[in-house]
Order: structure tokens, then sequence, then C-alpha cells
């Protein structure tokens, strides 16, 4: 849990991952054979090996912004959001600055419930209309924070329960299980890589490119998805439910599993005994989306890590389903070799 809480709390917007990337290099020094980063900023660690190449996908990106704006007369700051945000996830929150002197911390603020009309009330949030606070003179901050510095969400990793929460585990915990499972694969039947993919939050972009530089036959994009499984949600709408396992992906807006992959995960997750579940998720897509249409094609699936509050800073999951992720993904690296694609 120590490398998930590293990876979850360290900043990385869409194209500014470069604090993740270094977690992930230094982490699988001497588990890989080569690790590389190309110019979008992907790091391909690569285990060579015999069999079908096989590459796990899980993006360094979260959800963020950029600042778009200065005020000239007070110093607060206007943001730009990069990724989809539900505003009212974003009200009361404290958030980071990173600009190229430091670090600044900040608030986003709202006007006090005593002063708001009932007009004001009513109004949807727009991200537009939110400010951040870093509670400095305006010369300081003009001094400081330039147009397009990156601006992160700030919350620490806490264990819930039996949960464990934080800002980012979309997608820091698919980064996690697939590096975990690439460390841990004793004898993989596979050419073996696990990227670390860039930009997947405004379109797949990173995860597009390194679909052509690893050629897979079979992609496997590790994310995490939707589990409403908490109140005023019916049976019908929870998608996932936490603590129920991996889930195997059938489809979602992005791609279709490849039926022999949706099969063979079933079969080796029954095999094994490791516990899963099935998946639709109606909106929303993953790196999977991107790597079965480079090259000539391939055979994808994502497995997916049940996730409450889902692009918020609260985002919470169950730790037996992330190693019941790593279990499926080693078993099936273990045998990718009689995965029959055509069958
Ligand atoms: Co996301
Ligand atoms: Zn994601």
């Amino acid at each position: 849990m120590e490398l998930l809480k590293r990876l979850c709390e360290a900043p990385g917007i869409p194209g500014y991952e470069a604090k993740v990337r270094t977690i992930v290099e230094e982490d699988l020094e001497g588990y890989v054979d080569s690790i590389e980063t190309d110019a979008l900023g992907n790091v391909i660690a690569h285990r060579s090996g015999e069999g079908p190449v096989v590459v796990l996908a899980g993006h360094m990106d979260e959800i963020g912004f950029f600042v778009s704006h200065i005020e000239e007369k007070t110093g607060f700051l206007r943001i730009n959001p990069v990724g989809g945000f539900d505003p009212i996830n974003l009200v009361a929150q404290r958030v980071v600055v990173h600009t190229e002197t430091g670090d600044l911390v900040g608030c986003i603020g709202r006007k006090a419930v005593h002063i708001l009309t009932d007009e004001e009330k009513k109004k949807p949030l727009e991200v537009r209309d939110l400010f951040v606070d870093v509670g400095l003179p305006v010369e300081k901050v003009a001094a400081t924070v330039r147009i397009g510095d990156s601006v992160t969400l700030r919350q620490d990793f806490v264990e819930l329960g039996d949960l464990v929460s934080c800002k980012a585990l979309d997608d820091r915990a698919g980064v996690y299980v697939g590096m975990e499972a690439i460390k841990r694969a004793k004898n993989p039947a596979c050419d073996l890589y696990f990227v670390g993919t860039t930009q997947e939050e405004v379109g797949l972009r990173g995860a597009q490119v390194a679909g052509f530089a690893t050629r897979p036959q079979i992609g496997i994009a590790l994310d995490v998805t939707i589990a409403a499984d908490t109140p005023s949600v019916e049976p019908k709408d929870r998608v996932t439910q936490l603590g129920k396992g991996v889930a195997i992906k059938v489809r979602d807006s992005a791609s279709i599993s490849h039926p022999a992959l949706v099969r063979a995960m079933r079969r080796i997750a029954e095999e094994n005994g490791i516990p899963y579940q099935m998946e639709i998720l109606p909106r929303g897509g993953t790196d999977a989306g991107a790597l079965q249409m480079a090259q000539e094609g391939a055979a994808v699936i994502t497995l997916s890590i049940p996730t409450r509050y889902v692009h918020s800073v609260v985002e919470a999951l169950h730790p037996d389903d992330l190693e019941a992720t790593i279990q499926l993904l080693v078993a099936f690296i273990e045998n990718a070799d009689k995965i029959d694609l055509a069958g």
C-alpha cells in the first residue's frame, strides 16, 4: 500500500506526469529488461520473453487544471479543467498550484451560505465560475504564478474502514496493479510490457502511440470503474460493487473486449479461485480503446478496479479487489501462450 499511497499523492495532470513516471521508473528498476520514456511521456517497461506480445496499460495522469487567468486586482486564480469534473466535487477543496519556483497550496472557495441569495443557490455550478485562493497579495501571486501552471487537487491517502481513499486512485490504482503484476509474474508466457500511459483523461493519447511502439497482440487496460453500490442507486445501475473482486469488462463506450479474452479471464479466475465480477459500463472508456486500434489492430480487454466516487478526491476502493486484479493478471501472464484468440 506504501507504493499506492506514493503514486496517488504524486501530482500529474495530463501532459505533466513526470513525478508519477519517476516513481514507476525507480520502483521497476531491476525487475524488467528495459524502461524507456517516449515523446508523449509514456513510460514503457519491458520483460522480454517468448509468446504473444502482451501490453498492460495503466494511465499515470489525473484530472486537474491549468491556471488560465490571474485576477488583476486581487490575485485570485481562474482555472481551466483538464478532464471531466462534476463542479460540485470541487467546491471547498484544497489544491496545489505547481509554479516554476515551487508549490503553492490553495483552496477553491465560494461565497458563504450566509450571503448566498436564493437565486444563487439554485444556479448550477460551473467550473468556469470557480476560483483558487492562494492566500497571497496580488503582487506576490503575479510574480510567482504563470498562466499555464498546472493545478492538482490535494488529498491524503487514508484508510477508510476496510477501504482506502485518496485523490487520483483513477488511475494510480491501475498503474499499481500493472507494476505489481510485471514484478510478481514468475514465468511470463509472453513478451510482456507494462506501460504507464499519459493523457488518458483527455482522449487516450499516450496509449495510442504506446500501442505503435509495443505492437501488442493482446492489450490489457487497467483502470478503475464505477462502483455505484451506494444509497439511492438501483441494483441494475450499480455497474460493480466493492469487495466482490476484479471486474472483467465486457464493454464501455471506447472498446468492446475481445470475446476470447473475456472467456479466458473468466476461466482463469474460476480455475484459480480469484473473485471476479462482470462489468458493463454504459459511458466512459479506457486505454483499451486506443490499444485496439494500434498498428493492424490488437485484441483488448480491460480489467477494472471497482471504485466509489470516481473523479472526486474521496475515490475509495477495497484492497482485496486490487489483490484479485493482480492475481488474475499474473495468472493470465503465466498462461498467455495458451490463449486461442480465434476460439
Ligand atoms: Co478518469
Ligand atoms: Zn481512469
